[in-house]
């Protein structure tokens, strides 16, 4: 079956700014761990559909705001994470829980605002939803409700994994020349696995399956939150004495898999070590993995962690890599006059996808 996308959705400069506003403009969009937040005044930077944000722990509500000073935008918070209150370096402005100016030095002489004035200067705020231990935000003026996109199974599904977070974790960003949406298929793809990962994800799955796929029935009218869903399989997990030391989600030896449409695979290895990985795009032909990796809460301290979470890193590192090396050789020969991809039964997740995207993005009816 030939595929409805086509090479000018993973090339063309045009459909990129498209996406940013119909697609990372409009829907639900990761934006970090709320473990990471609990504390006052703790923030994250982020840049959302073209729009740097800060999230920000203002007096224990999440909040976001355009991290650029009302005054002649300086971004607020440098930094990716941090803790330090919402204040801009440039003239020492400070902002109240609701963004606006609370304090500005020597006002009086230098600005003389009147009163209007005075009260307009505000941040921009945005949508916060957060689910469980998943930050979200909508940076659209009227959002969509969150459950449009999220089912409320998944949602609660997702509540219940997340709670089981440490507040310890490891963040870091790959750079990545190929098309966003080539990630997020690849990670639905889980019959490339064998074939790219022989030796460092494949022996940990076991066998893969004989049994002849469903035929697929046609796509249409597919609901965008039938796109975020979840999946588990075994593993052969190997037992670390530390996993009896931490309070573990699910069944032992399982492997889950969170798909967050647009663009987050989140995965758990036996419920002890949870990636959150997020294909954040930059451009047509570029796109920031960003991974957080985190292990279960401790039961009690564990001194290795941080040895730990780095190993994980490494060997997720290796896995992705490996996916890296052919998605950007894929990439670099995409062009506006090729074919289409050719889909098989196995491919349905695919072209439900692909269904979607051209819905939001308003080449289909
Ligand atoms: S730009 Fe922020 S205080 Fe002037
Ligand atoms: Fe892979």
């Amino acid at each position: 079956m030939i595929s409805e996308m086509q090479a000018r959705h993973y090339i063309a400069p045009e459909i990129f700014e498209r996406e940013q506003q119909r697609l990372f403009g409009k829907l639900w969009i990761f934006a970090g761990v709320r473990t990471l937040l609990d504390q006052p005044n703790a923030f994250l930077t982020r840049t959302i559909a073209g729009i740097p944000l800060v999230i920000q722990n203002m007096t224990g509500t999440l909040k976001a705001f355009d991290n650029q000073c009302a005054h002649r935008q300086m971004p607020l918070q440098f930094e990716e994470y941090g803790q330090r209150r919402l204040a801009c370096r440039y003239h020492g402005w400070t902002y109240d829980g609701n963004g606006c100016a609370k304090s500005i030095p020597d006002e009086q002489v230098l600005y003389r605002f009147d009163a209007e004035q005075r009260a307009s200067l505000c941040l921009r705020e945005f949508a916060v939803e957060v689910i469980g231990n998943l930050v979200f935000v909508n940076v659209d003026e009227n959002p969509i409700p969150i459950d449009q996109q999220f089912t409320e199974e998944f949602r609660t599904q997702l509540a219940g994994i997340s709670s089981h977070f440490s507040s310890q974790a490891i963040h870091t960003r790959v750079p990545a020349s190929y098309n966003w949406k080539l990630n997020f298929e690849n990670v639905l793809d889980w019959n490339h696995v064998a074939h790219v990962h022989p030796r460092s994800f494949q022996p940990l799955l076991g066998a893969a399956a004989t049994e002849p796929v469903p035929h697929a029935p046609d796509v249409a009218n597919t609901a965008l939150s039938s796109l975020s869903f979840s999946s588990s399989t075994q593993m052969n997990i190997r037992a670390w004495p530390w996993h009896a030391m931490t309070d573990a989600y699910g069944a032992e030896n399982t492997y889950h898999n969170f798909f967050i449409y647009p663009n987050v695979n989140f995965i758990s290895i036996g419920g002890v070590i949870f990636t959150i990985q997020q294909f954040d795009p930059f451009a047509a032909d570029r796109t920031e993995l960003r991974l957080t990796l985190m292990s279960a809460r401790e039961k009690q301290r564990i001194a290795a962690m941080p040895a730990i979470l780095w190993s994980h890193l490494k060997s997720e590192k290796r896995v992705i890599d490996e996916d890296k090396v052919l998605l950007e050789m894929l990439q670099t020969r995409l062009h506006a006059g090729g074919r289409a991809a050719y889909h098989g039964a196995y491919e349905t997740r695919l072209r439900r996808v692909a269904d979607v995207y051209l819905r939001l993005m308003g080449e289909k009816a």
